[in-house]
């Protein structure tokens, strides 16, 4: 299997779609997992990402607002990849792509909302955590999928003997990631992308302190691409 070609069941515009999601993500290395209330902070926070070398977002379906400022992202900000996460059921997936989602994300492996997502050409990335569930996963032709709750599952370490079996498999890791342990999982040559909200909490962005995401994702950038990966 051709690591990230996610082409298993999906149709020729699906794997097509998914390939760019995925090549976006491995160039960016980082995923801001993002918990917005307030509707009028959405594109400022999408502008902040964007300026500060980080056009992505993955909008958590968390808040009741998340759906409209995933919206308003999507029409205000065509740079910026923008994505749904916690994603649980098959309306919230197609919800999500009404509202301009280019990919989903979810905590675990819901297999009525993969397969909704499969069937529909959406690139969806769900959570998995144990050999089991990886291999749902794999049964939807999907090779690139998220690791979650990454670091109480045992970081690294776990995702290196969990997925020892399974080549072409690569991951998503998200969960307890930070500035400090990020390089422990981008070293490694599976990981496409680490993914995580230190660099734009649920607080600072209703406080609307952007200044500050700019600065936590200018440095988290400047030492994602400062990380060498094993073997290259
Ligand atoms: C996710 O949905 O990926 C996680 O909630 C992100 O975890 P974190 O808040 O520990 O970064």
């Amino acid at each position: 299997m051709t690591p990230g070609a996610q082409t298993g069941k999906r149709s020729g515009s699906g794997a097509t779609a998914t390939k760019l999601v995925i090549d976006t993500f491995r160039r960016n290395r980082l995923i801001p997992v993002i918990v917005i209330d307030d509707v009028q902070h959405a594109v400022p926070l999408a502008r902040a990402l964007e300026e500060a070398g980080l056009p992505c977002a993955e909008i958590t379906f968390r808040t009741p607002r998340a759906l409209e400022a995933l919206e308003k992202i999507s029409t205000e900000c065509p740079n910026v990849l923008v994505g749904a996460g916690t994603v649980l059921t098959p309306k919230q997936a197609g919800d999500a792509r009404a509202a301009g989602a280019k990919f989903v994300v979810a905590p675990g492996f819901g297999a009525a909302m993969v397969d909704y997502c499969v069937e529909h050409d959406i690139p969806v990335f769900p959570g998995v955590a144990t050999p089991t569930e990886l291999e749902f996963a794999l049964s939807r032709g999907l090779t690139v999928m998220k690791f979650f709750p990454a670091e109480s599952l045992g970081g690294i370490a776990y995702l290196k003997s969990m997925s020892a079996p399974y080549g072409g498999v690569e991951f998503l890791p998200s969960g307890g990631i930070g500035l400090t342990n990020m390089a422990t999982y981008l070293a490694n040559p599976r990981i496409v992308a680490v993914g995580g909200s230190w660099m734009a909490p649920a607080d600072w962005i209703s406080d609307a302190q952007f200044d500050r995401i700019r600065g936590e994702v200018r440095k988290s950038v400047k030492a994602a691409r400062a990380v060498k990966q094993e073997g290259k």
